[in-house]
């Protein structure tokens, strides 16, 4: 099977599943709103790695275009570093997070684009970042070549080295009495660039630490919503009974014991079109 039919069918067969879970419930129309306060982040913050690695790649007199941008995480702090930069951001919380955070810290140089990258009509720029993004992108191929003939000089792509839930999955399996089917991540992302011919340089990052749950009810609040456990239910009295004997507590955070830390990964390559 093509590596990118392979990437298609782990997400179909992945977002099947969450859909039996889910059940009559219809998915949220703006998915991450629960989670967009998440992806605020102090844009002139120092010490951030990711942030550290993806400037080495930018120059202030570059333009930078951020696929998947989410609060501006990593956007705003290169929007500091660069010329200008075009979020492209379909959710509208996320959207409202970044240009929230980009007007209370005084930067000017980024606009936002509110669509999904398939259907956005942008200019080219010299550097396109796409962070943790791809997880759930069914035509991979089709995404990545676009990202391609957009960049002028460089592309970077973030992803982990595990699929972003995978922490959870022993959880899901307690909790649902089945495995969790896998998105694809890292490896199979370097299957797909191989087959469509792209030569890429791989920079595996440290664990990151989760960003762990404040106390118990946030923690059940939010493996809830993340393992589509309805209150109320068998599946529900069964987390809340297993989940104190499963946490641990670290830096004064709930983080879940024994968990793999995910390393990210930045995946980077230059396009072989005219410029
Ligand atoms: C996990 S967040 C990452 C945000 C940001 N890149 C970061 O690393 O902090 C994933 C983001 O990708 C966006 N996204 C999902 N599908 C997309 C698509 N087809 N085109 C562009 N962005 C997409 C989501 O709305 C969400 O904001």
């Amino acid at each position: 099977m093509l590596a990118t039919e392979r990437w298609r069918q782990m997400i179909e067969v992945e977002h099947a599943q969450s859909d039996e879970m889910r059940g009559a419930v219809p998915p949220p129309t703006d998915h991450w709103r629960p989670y967009a306060a998440n992806f605020r982040a102090d844009p002139r913050r120092t010490g951030d790695d990711l942030v550290d690695l993806l400037l080495e790649y930018v120059s202030p007199d570059q333009t930078v275009l951020d696929v998947g941008a989410g609060g501006g995480r990593l956007a705003l702090p290169i929007a500091l570093r660069c010329q200008s930069l075009v979020a492209v951001e379909p959710s509208e919380s996320m959207a409202d997070v970044l240009t929230q955070q980009a007007q209370e810290s005084g930067i000017e140089n980024v606009s936002v684009v509110q669509e999904e990258w398939q259907d956005a009509w942008v200019d080219p720029a010299d550097i396109v970042l796409c962070a943790h993004v791809i997880y759930t992108i069914r035509d991979i191929g089709g995404f990545l070549k676009k990202l391609d003939a957009h960049a002028k000089k460089s592309v970077l792509l973030v992803v982990y080295n595990a699929p972003p839930q995978s922490q959870i999955y022993g959880i899901w399996q307690e909790v649902h009495g089945k495995e969790r089917l896998p998105l694809p991540s890292l490896p199979e992302l370097k299957e797909v660039l191989e087959e469509l011919g792209i030569n890429h340089q791989v920079d595996l990052m440290p664990p990151q630490s989760p960003r762990g749950f404040d106390d118990l009810e946030d923690a059940i609040g939010q493996l809830s919503r993340r393992l589509y456990v309805a209150a109320g239910s068998a599946q529900a009295h069964r987390l809340e009974q297993m989940l104190p004997g499963l946490l641990t507590e670290e830096e004064g955070v709930l983080r879940i014991r024994d968990s793999q830390p995910l390393r990210p990964a930045l995946v980077s390559w230059q396009p072989n079109h005219p410029a």
